[in-house]
């Protein structure tokens, strides 16, 4: 017997998304919480320049709005960005009540205050951090609630394969009823039940062969809601950070942006600054602009990297700031106190997702998404930096103020079928899967990266059409391991990349396209939204 307890609520990932809103809903619900590996691994750990809130006595809510409109470009839900942007504050404080160590500094008064950092975008200094490790510090504080919490069942090590809806049992029940999952400590497949379940899987920068995030950040959360039937949005609009280390043996290392918010300048080989040929906030432009300015200059001097220079401030400014890039790049015999730092632009960040509204519900009855999985509204064509964390947050939030309001009248599943694997073997081919995995990696790079065109695009859907006949066929007669789950889905986040970027015939925010080089104005930006067949 593989299945589990019924739970109030089911949360499918453990990062600043998950585990923020488990706490949030565990005083009165019960809740399991899945990781595909370890608790902590997710794109939350490695996050490095903090959370955005207005909380300077200069800043206001309206510049904060105003800055993720621009950097949008467009596509921003007003209504959305004003909620989240409004709740900057509250969650900053909900995170301190739980130790998160973020760093201060005392004032000329001698009063003490959380000290803000600045990044691409921002008109004013607003970034709250724990130096520049503030992921692993939200991460380890979360987590260390959530293990003591006694209603927080933890499940690490479980990858979700599918969610289970009433619609594909052909029963008159349209909810999510729960979802079959891999337990791979036991290698077996167990059924989970849940009144709720919440995708809180993060983004799917995986499907690049750069990228700034670690390997479980394959789409999952994407390819299970689409399979499911929820449409997603905006998918073309995938970030490229500006400043990825750039050595042989750092798997794509990411160089904060608050370098550059703290007086980082990006020089080419020979020291020449080019900023100022692309933009007039130089280093600090949005994030899709600079990533564009050093693609181009990398590729106009056939060089291999820019340098990003931060050697002009004292050394203690420095190790205090980032003492981990600093003791990073040491390892690389890179010391930043004394040497620019060699960088490119890698896959960091994906804006679209899971189409969700202000309570963080999808499509599907008994669905919800939060975190970066989800397309809210509030990053349009281009994410500001440091609004995602606050977007984690906020949507948590609501997600859990609308399930507990939800969760008294909602029905618990039925019993349902465990995980038929009789017409299974075990594969006797893995290297189609890594070949395969490879494959994709490294067309996605080359036909949907930075600069796009027709050509490019249609050169990438040829080649994810026969990927994804041919990965089908292999699900259908192999038995499931982690990596064939992952490619299953990595090759679904690809299709869908690919088909929103060439349904958008402009260039706007992250999707540039040499075909259609400017932003068509003569029409209302429109989201690019798919619906599953
Ligand atoms: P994640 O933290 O990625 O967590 C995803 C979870 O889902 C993991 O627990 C994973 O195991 C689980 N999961 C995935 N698939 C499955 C499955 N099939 N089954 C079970 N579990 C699954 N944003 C900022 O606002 N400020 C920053 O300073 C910042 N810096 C960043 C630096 C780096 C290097 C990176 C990569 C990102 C950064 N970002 C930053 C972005 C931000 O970190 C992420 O958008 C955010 O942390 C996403 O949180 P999440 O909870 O949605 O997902
Ligand atoms: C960074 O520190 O540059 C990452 C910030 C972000 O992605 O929001």
């Amino acid at each position: 017997m593989n299945t589990t307890p019924v739970f109030d609520v089911l949360v499918i990932g453990s990062g600043a998304a998950g585990l923020s809103l488990a706490l949030r809903l565990a005083d009165k619900a019960s809740v399991a919480v899945l990781s595909k590996v370890t608790l902590a691994e997710g794109n939350t750990l490695y996050a490095q320049g903090g959370i955005s809130a207005v909380l300077d006595a200069n800043d206001t809510l309206e510049s904060h709005i105003q800055d993720t409109l621009i950097s949008g470009a467009g596509l921003c839900d007003p209504d959305i960005v004003r909620l989240v942007v409004s709740q900057g504050k509250e969650c900053i404080d909900w995170l301190l009540d739980r130790g998160v160590p973020f760093t201060e500094e005392i004032s000329e008064d001698g009063t003490v205050h959380l000290h803000l950092t600045r990044e691409g975008g921002h008109t004013h200094r607003r970034v709250v951090h724990a130096a520049d490790a503030t992921g692993r510090a939200i991460e380890n504080s979360l987590e260390k609630h959530a293990r003591r919490h006694p209603n927080i069942h933890l499940f690490e090590h479980h990858n979700v394969i599918d969610l289970i809806t009433g619609k594909k049992l052909g029963r008159d029940d349209p909810r999510v009823l729960g979802a079959y999952v891999l337990d791979t400590s036991e290698h077996r497949v167990k059924v989970f039940r849940a009144r709720v379940v919440v995708l809180a899987t993060g983004g799917a920068s995986k499907a690049y062969l750069y990228t700034s995030n670690p390997d479980v950040s394959t789409g999952d959360g994407i390819a299970i809601a689409w399979r499911a039937g929820a449409r997603v949005a905006n998918l073309e609009f995938i970030q490229f950070h500006p400043t990825c280390l750039y050595h042989p043996h750092a798997r794509s290392y990411l160089i904060s942006e608050a370098v550059r918010g703290e007086g980082g300048r990006l020089l080419l080989p020979d020291g020449q600054p080019f900023m100022h040929k692309f933009d007039p906030r130089l280093e600090l432009a949005p994030r899709d602009i600079v990533a564009r300015a050093i693609d181009h200059e990398i590729k106009r001097l056939g060089i291999d990297c820019v340098y990003l220079d931060i050697s002009h401030k004292p050394a203690d400014f420095i190790t205090g700031h980032f003492p981990t890039i600093h003791a990073r790049c040491l390892e690389f015999g890179i010391d930043i106190t004394r040497q620019p730092i060699p960088v490119v632009p890698a896959a960091h960040y994906t804006c679209g997702g899971v189409v969700t509204d202000r309570a963080a519900r999808t499509d599907m009855s008994g669905l919800y998404a939060i975190g970066e999985v989800s397309c809210t509204g509030l990053h349009g064509a281009n994410r500001m930096a440091s609004n995602s964390l606050l977007e984690c947050l906020v949507f948590a939030r609501q997600a859990a103020e609308d399930i507990l309001r939800i969760l008294p009248e909602t029905p618990k599943p039925p019993e349902l079928p465990e995980w038929d694997e009789s017409k299974v073997s075990d594969s006797d081919e893995e290297v189609v899967v890594s070949h395969n995995w490879d494959e994709i990696r490294r067309f996605m790079w080359d036909y949907v990266g930075i600069v796009r065109s027709d050509k490019r695009l249609e050169r990438a859907r040829h080649r994810v059409d026969l990927l994804k006949q041919e990965i089908a066929e292999y699900y259908g007669n192999f038995r499931v391991t982690s990596d064939l789950l992952e490619l299953r889905n990595l090759v679904i986040v690809a299709e869908l990349i690919i088909r929103s970027a060439q349904a958008r015939k402009e260039s706007r925010g992250l999707h540039f396209t040499l075909d259609y080089p400017h932003a068509d104005e003569t029409r209302l930006p429109e989201n690019t939204v798919l619906s599953p067949p």
